[in-house]
């Protein structure tokens, strides 16, 4: 299996579990789309019923081939667009205007977590809903953290996985809660999964 593969497993399976109907009519964005057939696919293939699905990305190079290499098909209903989910003014048009954002593996990438979750907030029209699926932090990643504060070991993750900063990635579940609530989310559901299947790091010479 691919990594797409395996990570689209992951997100149809997300989006099965969501009490959302067809979403008849209704406006959808997606958070971090990567290329067309990730999870605006997914997400496509889920709720065909949906108006429109918005997909973001702050990656021009995903958003350009997506426009060129999705278009079709169930692709008509999708609109990509390169905006970054921390800058409030690269999406100010669809401001109160979305009825459900999905964000598929995502969120741990962004380190102004805060942020974008209250830009989304800030997206969504009154009752309207996120979903969002993310990796939280965990053990290893604490192990990870101590590494980067020993010089023997901190210039490694550069090579290796193309960053310094472990620390501000991850937040446990805890700390995403909080930040949710502080935001004025009502949180009304949170599972925890394990997604040991998928072992080798998103970035780096594994996946080259
Ligand atoms: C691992 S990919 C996930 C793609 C797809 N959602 C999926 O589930 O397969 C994460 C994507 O998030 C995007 N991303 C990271 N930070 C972002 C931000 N601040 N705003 C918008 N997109 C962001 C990256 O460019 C990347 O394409």
């Amino acid at each position: 299996m691919t990594e797409v593969e395996i990570t689209n497993r992951e997100t149809r399976t997300f989006l099965r579990s969501l009490p959302w109907g067809d979403l008849s009519g209704e406006l959808v964005m997606d958070v971090g789309c990567g290329y067309g057939n990730m999870s605006t696919q997914c997400i496509l293939e889920r709720f065909p019923r949906a108006s429109r699905v918005i997909a973001i990305d702050q990656s021009s190079e995903c958003i350009q081939r997506s426009k060129v290499e999705f278009r079709n098909g169930i692709f008509k209903k999708a609109q990509f667009k390169k905006a970054n989910v921390t800058v409030m003014r690269h999406l100010r048009r669809w401001e109160g205007k979305i009825s459900k954002i999905v964000s598929a593996h995502c969120l741990s990438e962004i380190e102004k977590k805060e942020r974008a979750f209250k830009v989304m907030y800030e997206l969504l029209k009154p009752g309207g809903q996120a979903a969002l699926l993310f990796t939280g932090r965990s053990q290893s990643d604490d192990v990870y953290a101590a590494m980067l504060q020993n010089p023997k070991w901190s210039p490694y993750f550069t090579v290796l996985f193309g960053y310094r900063d472990h620390e501000a990635k991850f937040t446990n579940l805890q700390e995403s809660r909080q930040l949710l609530a502080y935001t004025g989310y009502n949180i009304a559901n949170v599972r925890v999964g394990d997604n040991s299947e998928k072992q080798a790091p998103t970035h780096g010479p594994y996946n080259q």
